[in-house]
């Protein structure tokens, strides 16, 4: 079996991540540029002033892009360059600036796949509350109307936001990524709801525009599964799902909040302040969503919670790996002895990924998929000037047969994009969690070169996945 022609195959990155050039060209302050020189709230105090120098370096990036021969690039517009303030005057130098990538892309025929949030907040923004203030929902439509009408007539794929669950979980309730508040649900839930509404709105503009594209958002894909038969287990596993996959998929694609938490929000007194007129819209544009983008890296193993003290939580347990209480105490998450585990703790399961795939389609049907984000974080080893990273070759290949599996079911994805295009900027674990296809030295220049598992990727892409 060979990928369809239609199906793309790419890799992707993101803005924050990537670009450097944090105060250059009218850019404004984000909240990253702000929160990552906090001392202690990221590994080693790395930051993105420098980045991988994107905004200086995209030419060369996307020759090398086109060299691994990928079909198409997701990447992310900085909010802060569009528009400085988040929502007053518009910088010129910044709409040039993705006019000149996505330009550039177009140049060798590479489809360009947007972002539009990737979690750089205007500052100023972030200080009106951030995205528990509806100022920040009427700013986000305005800056994506912005783009819609300055790139729209190249971009045909937008993607409104990235990973909710991790900038509000991370935001309001670990304290671990900007505005850095802990254990706060009502302002997390007050955060996803606007979340969705801005979602929404940018999407009925879109689709008012008639420019003839796709819009849709990337959640993360951390399907639970319960460690063992055990009822308690499986009913904590229930709730893992209902919280973490339900709470953030059924608004988009169903138009509304899944009963079993509304319940409890409502017991607990954690409900957002909802209006009917943001509640009609949620339901209006769910239809109109022409794809769900997924990021997989891996699943939650799930039973109940037996941790009966309260920790603070350090940086590193917000990394990402098992081994926490949910911040409701209801469930944990487990590092098992029989499955395997990447240098930062998370979990290899292409296994996992092919049932939760299943898991998707039947609760949501037959809804456009794009594997947004895929890959593996590690510190590639380096053998007579060759970037080896055999091990995310081995990543990727099992990742993508998973996916074959599953087209081969009927389960409806249309494109995979590898995490990540070039080596960048992990967000709390620096620049030695290395991703790229392409390896970037810190240590000479920032000079770029492409990885073993480039070369690979781009016979991947010759032969249609048939080999794998
Ligand atoms: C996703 C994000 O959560 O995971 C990316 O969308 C991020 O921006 C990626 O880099 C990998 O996470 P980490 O923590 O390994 O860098």
């Amino acid at each position: 079996m060979k990928f369809a022609k239609d199906f793309l195959l790419g890799a992707a990155s993101a803005s924050y991540q990537v670009e450097g050039a944090w105060n250059e060209d009218g850019k404004g302050i984000s909240n990253w540029d702000v929160f990552s020189k906090i001392p202690g709230k990221t590994f080693e105090g790395t930051n993105g002033d420098v980045a991988v120098d994107h905004y200086h370096r995209y030419k060369e990036d996307i020759k090398l892009m086109a060299e691994i021969g990928l079909e198409s690039y997701r990447f992310s517009i900085a909010w802060p360059r569009i528009i400085p303030d988040g929502d007053g005057e518009i910088n010129p130098k910044g709409i040039e600036f993705y006019n000149n990538l996505i330009d550039e892309c177009l140049k060798y025929g590479i489809v360009p796949f947007v972002t539009l949030y990737h979690w750089d907040l205007p500052q100023n923004l972030e200080e009106c509350g951030g995205w528990t203030s509806k100022r920040t929902v009427d700013a986000f439509v305005k800056y994506a109307n912005v783009c819609f009408e300055a790139f729209g007539d190249r971009v045909k794929h937008w993607i409104t936001f990235n990973e909710t669950i991790v900038f509000c979980g991370l935001g309001y309730l670990a304290g671990a990524h900007p505005p850095g508040i802990k254990n706060d649900p009502k302002k997390y839930f007050q955060a996803t709801h606007n979340v969705f509404t801005a979602h929404a709105r940018a999407v009925e503009d879109y689709k008012s525009l008639r420019q003839f594209g796709e819009i849709g958002i990337t959640h993360v894909f951390s399907p639970a599964f319960s460690i063992d038969d055990n009822p308690e287990n499986e009913q904590a596993t229930y709730h893992a799902n209902q919280y973490n996959t339900a709470w953030y998929y059924d608004p988009v694609l169903k138009g509304q909040y899944p009963e079993y938490v509304v319940k409890q929000l409502i017991e607990k007194d954690w409900t957002p302040d909802w209006t009917e007129a943001e509640l009609n819209v949620i339901k209006s544009a769910a239809p109109k969503n022409d794809f769900v983008g997924l990021n997989y890296y891996q699943p939650q193993r799930v039973m109940k919670n037996d941790v009966f003290e309260v920790k603070e939580k350090s940086r590193e347990d917000s990394t990402g790996a098992p081994g926490n209480a949910s911040f409701d105490g209801v469930y944990k998450t487990v590092k098992m002895d029989d499955k395997v585990y990447t240098k930062w703790g998370w979990e290899i399961s292409p296994s996992g990924f092919l049932e939760g795939l299943r898991m998707l389609k039947a609760d949501y049907g037959d809804i456009k998929i794009y594997i947004t984000e895929n890959g593996l974080g590690d510190e590639d080893p380096i053998i007579d000037d060759e970037i080896v990273d055999v091990p995310r070759i081995k990543y990727i290949e099992e990742h993508l047969r998973a996916l074959k599996y599953a087209v081969a079911e009927g389960i409806n994805v249309k494109g995979y994009y590898a995490w990540s295009a070039m080596d960048l900027l992990s967000w709390l674990n620096g620049y030695k969690k290395q991703y790229g296809f392409i390896y970037v030295d810190h240590k000479n220049n920032l000079n770029r070169k492409i990885k073993l598992s480039g070369h690979w990727y781009k016979k991947v892409i010759e032969e249609r996945g048939e080999n794998i």
